[in-house]
């Protein structure tokens, strides 16, 4: 049995910068003793994205203040952290310099051991946290940087079933969202024009539908916005809300085809766990035409699904604190302090590398 532990845990790795403080006692119950997060949204809305350089500096500005809240709020100082968790990877590199430096800086100073941790393991663990789910899982990451669908067996052992071979998800309501002139983040504008609108009077592609393989594709649609939008131009406020309504009809549909498979897979795989389980993590979680898709779908298919907070679903240094507690508690080493953060980092080692991994940014 593994002693009682705590970790600090710190997240820089794209537009939120982060710093928590969460204990897992001897039967493995997390307590989650402080959750510092300080979004970047004002400073990047400007650009329609998240501009690196921008981040990085944000986070210089931000982090060591962030971790002296963080410890306070948790009334304990370092001499009382067991160890240090720095998101590595995968994510904007300057991001990932800022935190992982200050994890190493803490770790020197303090003599204790820090842990860099995959951002995915994040997201991935996090439903063990809030749902104390056994093993294994499957879970659907939507965000503005990843769109993938992984089976999660143990620490530190994860199977890719699919990602974007282009555009995360969110990505491409933030596409859409621009296309149309309407705000940043664009999920929640797309969403909210959605309600007013008609979902069939746009047949948007439904991409990937009927593929075996289960990868997901967003820029096609984006294009088809943008050819629908053209064409009708100028837009009446109407023509948005069917296009967002059209967007979030082909989204939700794309993903009952990919995801919907994605179960019947993990049912064949696993004919012996009683209670399967879907978990969605990312920002794209909030939007409740997606979750409603995904309970639907579980219903159908007698499996649970756990949504776990929003505020844990989007980036956090609460997830990345708990992934460096579950490693701990397995035993496994913490990392040297010579360790480099990495833009690119598959859970899955084995999975091929493709194109689009979600490489969010303010570009297109
Ligand atoms: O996980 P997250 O907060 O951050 C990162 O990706 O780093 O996800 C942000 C993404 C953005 O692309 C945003 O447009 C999308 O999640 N999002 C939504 C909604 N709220 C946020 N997409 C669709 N509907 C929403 N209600
Ligand atoms: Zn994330």
């Amino acid at each position: 049995m593994a002693p009682f532990l705590r970790i600090l845990g710190i997240e820089t790795s794209c537009d939120e910068t982060a710093a928590a403080v969460v204990e897992r006692d001897a039967k493995g119950v997390p307590t989650v003793r402080s959750d510092v997060v300080l979004s970047q949204l004002e400073e990047h809305s400007a650009y329609g994205g998240v501009v690196p350089e921008i981040a990085a500096r944000a986070h210089v500005e931000a982090l060591d203040t962030l971790i002296d809240e963080a410890l306070k709020r948790a009334n304990v100082s370092l001499s009382d952290i067991d160890a240090i968790a720095a998101t590595s990877g995968p994510g904007l590199i300057g991001g990932l310099l800022v935190g992982l430096m200050t994890g190493k800086a803490i770790a020197k100073a303090s003599g204790k051991p820090l842990y860099a941790v995959n951002h995915l393991e994040g997201h991935a663990l996090t439903a063990r946290l809030t749902d104390g789910l056994s093993f294994p899982y499957l879970m659907l990451l939507v965000s503005g940087g990843h769109t993938q669908l992984i089976l999660v067996k143990g620490v530190g052992d994860y199977e890719r079933w699919g990602t974007t071979i282009d555009d995360a998800l969110g990505e491409a309501f933030d596409k859409t969202a621009k296309l149309l002139s309407l705000p940043y983040p664009g999920g929640p504008a797309v969403e909210r024009a959605a309600k007013s609108g008609n979902p069939q009077r746009f047949k948007f592609p439904r991409p990937l539908v009927g593929e075996a393989k289960l990868n997901f594709s967003f820029s096609g649609l984006k294009t088809a916005v943008r050819q629908a939008a053209t064409e009708i131009a100028p837009l009446t406020d109407q023509d948005v809300a069917d296009i967002c309504a059209s967007f979030q009809d082909a989204v939700s549909r794309t993903l009952k085809d990919r995801i919907g498979r994605g179960l019947e897979r993990f049912k064949a795989l696993y004919p012996d766990v009683e209670q399967p389980v879907l978990v969605v993590a990312g920002g794209v979680a909030a939007n409740l035409a997606v979750r409603g898709t995904l309970q639907a779908l579980c219903d159908k298919n007698r499996f649970r699904f756990v949504a776990p907070p929003l505020h844990l679903c989007t980036d956090n240094a609460v997830m990345i604190a708990w992934a460096g507690l579950e490693r701990m508690a397995e035993g496994v080493q913490p990392d040297d302090l010579d360790v480099q953060p990495r833009s690119r980092w598959p859970l899955d080692s084995s999975a091929e590398t493709l194109l689009g991994f979600g490489k969010r940014g303010a570009k297109a």
